[in-house]
């Protein structure tokens, strides 16, 4: 399918459903002058200020060229409805898909989507209404909220196959990582950045790739986000868990070139060269391409770096550091313990968990905590330490169903613990 009869038939069926002669008059916005009206803030401007006015949302997935060409029951797929749950589109910014609402109590209906074109992502919006007050009105408060927003100056990651990551003000304190590896992955991520004529006056290009390795929840994305918040340079990221081709790798790096300083992110790049759409020796080629480019640096993760093509690893100006994200030792588990449940428990209860959890990611003992002061907040009731350790016992459970088989020390009992209440 082609991509202007794709467009062609997304806008007959929104213009079917409202028809001129109920009264409907549908309005189409795209590029510039959407930005201009806010449209793109239309979702998280309600359900920031104005939640009941939504009556029903549908998304939609972000449709690459790749589905033209393969996929056509992505094509499909996208003129379905696809609901989202409220935690994926926690902050919805460049929402797409449905957004019905009453407005001054007339019905106006919302529908976005937008194509990876090329190097561009296009975004179309179609507006219809039966009331144009109730519409202006409505473009009156979407300006007052995209003011405020513009304000607010957030940072985010700019995620090429996916919704922006928003990056709030993480500092370097809230992860817990091995010291040294910490300060060597800053120092190596503010020298890249400060020191641009070092490169030139060595007659090297300026630029760099690192890999973080290691398995999932240890503080790779974590790692990615607190360098976003703490960097002055924009983050382009390509998420290899999502839809992928090669036609988004190339966007990212088109985009990293036109806005450097600029860090290009491949997401758990293990799953990325394995996607269908991508081909690893267009990859390659790709990668090799930035040595023309000054002021990119790329940072892949992954969690299986042994299933990597070698020849990603093994080439100079490829990936030419490697920080491998451990399991968390006792210091770490017990760091990360403290900061979350510092406040609630005592402080031989969190070690006794830190004691126990010896082979869990830090997701998983982070979410030990979590989960105790959940329970304790639904039971009503202030956490004690009882409640953790009932936690880690529920958490424990959990984490066996999920890989059967891999037993590991924190099966062990705990000895000599006295609990405190
Ligand atoms: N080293 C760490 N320090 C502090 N929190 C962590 C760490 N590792 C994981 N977490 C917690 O677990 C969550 C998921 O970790 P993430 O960085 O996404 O793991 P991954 O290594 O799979 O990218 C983080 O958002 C954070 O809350
Ligand atoms: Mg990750």
């Amino acid at each position: 399918m082609s991509e202007s009869l794709f467009l062609q038939r997304q806008s007959s069926r929104f213009l079917a459903a409202h028809p001129r002669e109920a009264g409907w008059v549908v309005h189409e916005f795209g590029g510039d002058s959407a930005e201009e009206l806010s449209l793109n803030y239309l979702l998280d401007c309600l359900r920031e200020w104005h939640p009941t006015a939504i009556t029903r949302r549908t998304a939609l997935p972000l449709v690459g060229v790749g589905a033209f060409r393969n996929l056509i029951s992505a094509c499909a797929a996208s003129e379905a409805s696809i609901s989202n749950s409220a935690s994926e589109e926690a902050n919805a910014y460049g929402w797409r898909g449905t957004i019905e609402l009453i407005w001054n109590g007339h019905d106006i209906h919302c529908h976005m989507f937008s194509l990876m074109l090329g190097k561009g992502c296009f975004g179309i919006y179609f507006v219809a209404t039966k009331s144009l007050a109730a519409f202006r009105d409505l473009l009156l408060v979407l300006e007052r909220y995209g003011k405020a927003r513009l304000k607010e100056k957030k940072k985010e990651i700019y995620v090429v196959n996916g919704e922006n990551i928003p990056v709030t003000a993480s500092s370097w304190d809230d992860l817990v990582l091995p010291a040294q590896m910490a300060r060597d992955i800053r120092s190596n991520v503010e020298g890249f950045f400060a020191s641009p004529e070092r490169y030139a006056a060595l007659g090297i290009p300026h630029r760099r790739g690192f890999l973080f390795a290691g398995p999932p929840g240890c503080g790779k994305t974590l790692t990615l986000k607190t360098l976003a918040s703490n960097t002055p340079a924009k983050f382009i990221s390509v998420l290899g868990t999502a839809d992928v081709d090669d036609s988004m790798l190339r966007h990212a790096l088109d985009l990293a070139e036109g806005c450097t300083p600029a860090v290009v992110l491949f997401e758990d790049l293990d799953r990325m060269v394995q996607a269908k759409g991508v081909s690893i020796s267009h990859f390659l080629n790709l990668l090799d391409g930035l040595k023309v480019l000054n002021g990119v640096l790329v940072i892949a993760t992954c969690n299986e770096p042994e299933k990597l093509d070698p020849a990603l690893l093994h080439r100079p100006s490829r990936f030419d550091r490697v920080w491998t994200f451990p399991l968390p030792a006792l210091e770490q588990r017990l760091a990360l313990l403290r900061k979350h449940g510092g406040l609630y428990f005592s402080d031989g209860a969190l070690t006794e968990v830190a004691r126990r959890t010896q082979g869990m990611s830090m997701t998983y003992v982070q979410e030990i905590v979590v989960n105790a002061l959940l329970e304790c907040a639904h039971e009503d009731k202030a956490p004690g330490d009882s409640d953790l350790l009932r936690s880690l016992k529920t958490i424990r459970a959990q984490r066996k169903d999920a890989s059967k088989g891999v037993e590991s020390l924190e099966e062990q009992d705990s000895v000599g613990f006295c609990m405190s209440n």
